[in-house]
């Protein structure tokens, strides 16, 4: 009895495993990106350094921005690569005012920028308000590439054509997001879960608001030659686990094991957003959600209009947008 139960666990792993091992998407785009800047933040680690990796391979100026310092990355990269056209510059995500100093910077210093890719992202931050008043995880994940994306939006319509990539999740469909909005900034910490302190919903709560973000920047950018689309990149090993689960305990072994048998390597969770900011497949494609270079379905709220506007406006303002500084419809 106790070997039949064995052999359907092994067998039920094996599955998931190979599952997951053929099912990846892999980019075809082959386009050369000679001349062209990118941004992408998080660049330091993890799937961004490999998406800063694969966009070096082909040519393409880079910032890495990171609240860490990434010089060790970036000698990684130049090494990697051959491309010595690597730049790192700071960027704390939790901080508008960290948001608003590098978008200064860049405005300055850089002529063009053809692709952001909104990366960056922290699996869970516990209770911690950051100094703007907001849940750090919300910000860090949502609050700031909004902000990010809106200081840095007449760039890349003056070096249009350009693509604005942002990292949503599968957990976009695990969320409890109210219509309301109700305790949208500064959600309170989930206590049912087996992960203590688990945010789980506060992350699906982050990622689908990052997937209407990108939807309505898309829509009102239409016509201007940017782009914007998110992605679920693929459950993959990185350091977010380590993070997430309060450092090396029992779930993180749990999680690790777990991740072993469904998750992607870095290459291939890097697939989709490179796909999404160089494929000329996707050159016309705006305001859509991908899974494996593929278009995927997008959670309920995510088409109900009237929670979308008022989703997009009240972030607009927890920012703290000028008018000026608003995206609006050409
Ligand atoms: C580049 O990589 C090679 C092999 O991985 C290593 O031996 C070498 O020290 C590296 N060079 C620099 C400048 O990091
Ligand atoms: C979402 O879940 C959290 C944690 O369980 C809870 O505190 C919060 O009130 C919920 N929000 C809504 C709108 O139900
Ligand atoms: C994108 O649109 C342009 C202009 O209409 C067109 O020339 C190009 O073929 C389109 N690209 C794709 C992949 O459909």
């Amino acid at each position: 009895m106790l070997l039949v139960v064995l052999q359907i666990i092994v067998i039920f792993f094996l599955v998931v495993y190979l599952y997951n091992r053929l099912t990846c998407g892999v980019m075809e785009s082959i386009t050369c990106l000679a001349g062209k800047t990118a941004i992408v933040t998080g660049g330091n680690s993890g799937i961004g350094l490999q998406v800063v990796k694969i966009l070096a391979s082909r040519g393409c100026r880079i910032i890495i921005a990171d609240k860490v310092d990434s010089e060790k990355s970036k000698r990684e990269v130049i090494n990697e690569t051959g491309n010595p056209n690597i730049l790192t510059k700071h960027l704390d995500l939790s901080s508008f005012e960290s948001i608003r100093e590098f978008a200064a910077d860049i405005k300055i210093t850089e002529p063009k920028l053809d692709i952001l890719v909104n990366n960056a992202g922290v699996g869970a931050f516990y209770d911690q308000t950051t100094k703007d008043g907001i849940n750090a995880l919300m910000q860090i994940n949502y609050f700031g590439p909004f902000l990010l994306t809106h200081l840095l939006t007449d760039l890349l319509k003056k070096s249009s054509p350009s693509r604005i990539v942002f990292t949503s999740s599968c957990l976009a469909f695990t969320t409890n997001l109210s219509e309301s909005l109700e305790n949208f900034k500064n959600p309170e910490t989930s206590k049912w879960s087996i992960i203590p302190n688990s945010l789980i919903y506060t992350y699906g709560n982050s990622k689908l608001a990052t997937l209407i973000a990108s939807d309505e920047i898309g829509n009102r950018l239409k016509g201007t030659g940017v782009t914007s689309n998110s992605c679920h990149p693929g459950a993959c090993r990185t350091n977010i686990f380590v993070t997430s689960l309060k450092g090396y305990n029992f779930f993180f072994y749990f999680t690790e094991f777990w991740n072993f048998i469904t998750s992607k390597t870095v290459w291939n969770a890097a697939q989709t957003t490179v796909h999404l900011a160089t494929s000329k497949n996707v050159e016309n494609i705006t305001s859509n959600y991908f899974w494996d270079c593929k278009p995927f379905y997008k959670p309920f709220l995510a088409k109900n209009p009237a929670f979308c506007a008022k989703l997009f406006e009240t972030t607009e303002n927890i920012v703290g947008l000028k008018e000026s500084e608003k995206i609006v419809k050409s």
